[in-house]
């Protein structure tokens, strides 16, 4: 029983290892810029060929040079809202390839 239950747990994390990495694949940077420069270019500068955002959020390209830049937080912060932000929900998939585009960036 003891023995089940462990190859049990081990196959549950290879299973997520590996839905990981599909996500991590399946984001399309190209995909996440069309979306950025539809609902996040009022504020943010997205694009370095953009002239001007409208208020104080940092730009992409910041962010993305951040020492502590990380695609996964950035993609997990993207699920919800932030405050001042319009009421918006990213999917996952979204999510992922605005967090892939902004990495792009760097
Ligand atoms: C209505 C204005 C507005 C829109 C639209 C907007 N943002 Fe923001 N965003 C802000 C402001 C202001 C901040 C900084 C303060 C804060 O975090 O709330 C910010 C912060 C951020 C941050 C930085 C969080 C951190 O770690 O400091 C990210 C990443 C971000 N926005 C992504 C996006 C993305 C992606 C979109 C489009 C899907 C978007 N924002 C649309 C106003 C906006």
């Amino acid at each position: 029983m003891r023995n089940h239950l462990l190859r049990i747990g081990r196959y549950h994390l290879i299973l997520t290892a590996s839905l990981a990495a599909t996500s991590c694949l399946a984001a399309d940077p190209d995909q996440g810029e069309t979306l950025a420069r539809r609902w996040c270019a009022d504020c943010h500068l997205v694009a370095t060929d953009q002239k001007a955002a409208t208020t104080d959020a940092p730009p992409f390209a910041a962010i993305a040079r951040r020492p502590d830049f990380d695609l996964a937080k950035i993609e997990f912060f993207l699920r919800d809202p932030h405050p001042k932000m319009p009421n918006m929900t990213l999917g996952r998939a979204e999510s992922a390839d605005i967090a892939a585009y902004i990495a792009t960036l760097k």
